[in-house]
């Protein structure tokens, strides 16, 4: 018998798209294969490495643990999302280029979703929280410091720019703070 489909509508990366995928399709699959959005990255695909977290109305979340249908009505932002609506890099991806924050670039799409939401719940940082930040991303190429340097140097760009809200962390049409709390990290 063939697996019952079944539809599903989310607001990815601020475009209302609308799938049709079997219960069991992975979060994950569902961007990378049916939306073509194959930024967001598959490494272990049990909630381990952190490769394939996105945004989930705003909060980070492993896309390999999710199934797509309980994304429904859901806005999403992968690490497509995250560049500003004028083209120009945020302050994570901007802080990642600064501080050479990565090496072969598989674990970055994580690294810089799971930054951007936890920035919005701790604006400044500490350098051992800013490890705690990453401590649920594994790179597997241990580029760890320039990474831990990233984060502070994010937190130092976002307090540099304190109007600019971080795509995928605002409510469509509000301009919301900065210090808006209710971000979690990746869980
Ligand atoms: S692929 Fe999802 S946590 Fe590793
Ligand atoms: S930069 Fe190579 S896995 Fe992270």
């Amino acid at each position: 018998m063939a697996e019952a489909e079944f539809d599903v509508r989310m607001t990815v990366n601020g475009v209302t798209r609308d799938v049709r995928v079997p219960s069991r399709r992975l979060l994950s699959d569902c961007l990378r294969h049916d939306l073509r959005l194959t930024g967001t990255h598959v490494g272990c695909e049990h909630g381990v490495c952190g490769a394939c977290t996105v945004l989930l109305d705003g909060v980070a979340v492993r896309s390999c643990l999710l199934l797509a249908v309980s994304a429904d009505g859901a806005r999403i932002t992968t690490v497509e999302g995250l560049t500003r609506p004028d083209g120009t890099l945020s302050a994570v991806q901007q802080a990642f280029a600064d501080c050479h924050g990565l090496q072969c670039g598989f674990c970055t799409p994580g690294f810089l979703t799971t930054i951007t939401a936890a920035l919005e719940q701790n604006p400044a940082p500490t350098e051992d929280e800013a490890r705690e930040i990453i401590g649920g991303n594994l790179c597997r190429c241990t580029g760890y410091q320039n990474i831990v340097r990233a984060v502070l140097r994010a937190a130092e760009l976002r307090a540099a720019e304190p109007g600019a809200a971080e795509p995928g962390t605002a409510e469509p049409g509000t301009a919301e703070p900065r210090a808006a709390a209710g971000q979690a990290g990746t869980p």
